[in-house]
C-alpha cells in the first residue's frame, strides 16, 4: 500500500514559484494507493469516480464512470509517469482512493502521485528515498500544474512542517508547541493551473508590483517560521492576517474566501487566510488551542463550510 500525504501551506503560496521560501505541514490524511497485476493497466481514482487506461481514452462508458477534464489529466499524468518505469510496470494497474478534496489547495494531486509511485515501486521492487519520490512526482504535477514548485511534491512525500524553496531539500522546522488550525473547504473549486498562470501574467505585465508582493510574502514567511521556533501564536496569526493582505493584491482570493476568514476572526481564530492556490478551495485559521480551533469550526459550519480541525507538529 502507498501513501501520499496531503499539505497545508502556512505561509508563501505562489511566492513559492518564484524562488522564495514556503512554510509548509503536511496532514496525516492525503491518498492512498495499491498496484495489483492488471492487464489493462489501469488506474481507478476513489471517490472520483474515475478509471484511466494507458492504452485508449477514458473509458468507463459500460461502467457509469464519469469522463472528465480531470480524468483526461489524469490519464496523461498517470502516462507520463509510467513512461519513466521500465517496461514490467504496464502489467500493473493501480487502485487509489482519496481522502482530501481535489482542487482544495491540500496538494490532492500530488499526494495521489506519491501514493501511486509507492504502491508501483512497492509492487516492482524499485526503492527510492523521498526525495527522489518527489522529484518523479513532479511529472505528473507538471500536467495538472503546469509549473509547480515542487512544494506539494516534496510534502506529500514527507510529514511534520518544513521550509520549502524551489530545487532545494525539505529543511524541518521545529515547533516550540503545535499548532492548531480549522481547514474549511470554501466550496469553490480552485484551480492551481489557473491562479499560477494568472500571477505569472500580471508579473509579465507589472514586474515592479508584483515583485514588491513576493518580497513581502518573502519577509513574512522568515518572521513566520521564527515565531513558530519561538511558541509566538499572536504574532504567527498577525502574519497569516499579513500574508492574505498580499494574497488578495495579486488577486487571488474569493468574496467567499474573505467571508470565511473575517467569521473565523470574529470567532477568536488569531488569523486566517486561503492557503494553496486560491481561487476558492480551502482557508486556514489559526487558534490558540484545540478548543479555540473547535469554536472555529463551529463558527464556520453556519457558512455551510466543510470544516475540520487538525493539531500540526513538529
Ligand atoms: C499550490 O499548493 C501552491 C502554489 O504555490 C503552487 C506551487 O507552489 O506549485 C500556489
Amino acid at each position: 500500500m502507498g501513501h501520499g500525504a496531503g499539505k497545508v501551506i502556512l505561509f508563501g503560496e505562489h511566492a513559492v514559484v518564484y524562488g522564495k521560501p514556503a512554510l509548509a505541514a503536511s496532514l496525516s490524511r492525503g491518498a492512498r494507493a495499491e498496484a495489483t497485476r492488471d492487464d489493462a493497466g489501469a488506474l481507478r481514482v476513489a471517490p472520483w469516480n474515475t478509471r484511466v487506461t494507458l492504452g485508449g481514452p477514458e473509458s468507463g462508458d459500460e461502467t457509469g464512470e464519469k469522463v472528465d477534464d480531470k480524468a483526461t489529466m489524469l490519464r496523461l499524468a498517470y502516462r507520463t509517469l509510467i513512461d519513466s518505469y521500465p517496461d514490467p510496470a504496464r502489467g500493473f494497474g493501480v487502485r487509489a482512493e482519496m481522502e482530501i478534496p481535489g482542487g482544495a489547495g491540500l496538494g490532492g494531486s500530488a499526494a495521489l502521485s506519491v501514493a501511486v509511485i509507492r504502491a508501483l515501486d512497492e509492487a516492482l521492487g524499485i526503492r527510492r528515498t523521498d526525495t527522489e519520490v518527489a522529484e518523479l512526482s513532479l511529472c505528473w504535477e507538471r500536467v495538472f500544474h503546469g509549473n509547480p514548485s515542487g512544494v506539494d511534491s516534496a510534502m506529500a512525500a514527507s510529514a511534520g512542517v518544513a521550509l520549502y524553496v524551489k530545487g532545494q531539500p525539505l529543511q524541518p522546522v521545529r515547533l516550540a508547541r503545535p499548532l492548531y488550525l480549522c481547514i474549511a473547504h470554501s466550496g469553490e473549486y480552485g484551480s492551481t493551473k489557473t491562479t499560477v498562470s494568472s500571477v505569472a501574467r500580471q508579473q509579465a505585465h507589472d514586474p515592479a508590483r508584483v515583485n514588491k508582493v513576493l518580497d513581502g510574502i518573502e519577509a513574512v514567511v522568515v518572521n513566520a517560521r521564527r515565531a513558530i521556533e519561538d511558541g509566538e501564536l499572536q504574532k504567527l496569526g498577525q502574519l497569516m492576517e499579513l500574508n492574505q493582505k498580499l494574497l488578495v493584491s495579486l488577486l487571488l482570493s474569493t468574496p467567499r474566501l474573505e467571508e470565511l476568514c473575517r467569521a473565523a476572526v470574529a470567532a477568536g481564530a488569531l488569523g486566517a487566510m486561503l492557503t494553496g492556490g486560491g481561487g476558492g478551495g480551502c482557508m486556514i485559521a489559526l487558534s490558540d488551542d484545540e478548543h479555540g480551533a473547535e469554536r472555529v469550526r463551529q463558527a464556520l459550519s453556519v457558512f455551510d463550510a466543510a470544516a475540520f480541525v487538525v493539531e500540526v507538529r513538529g
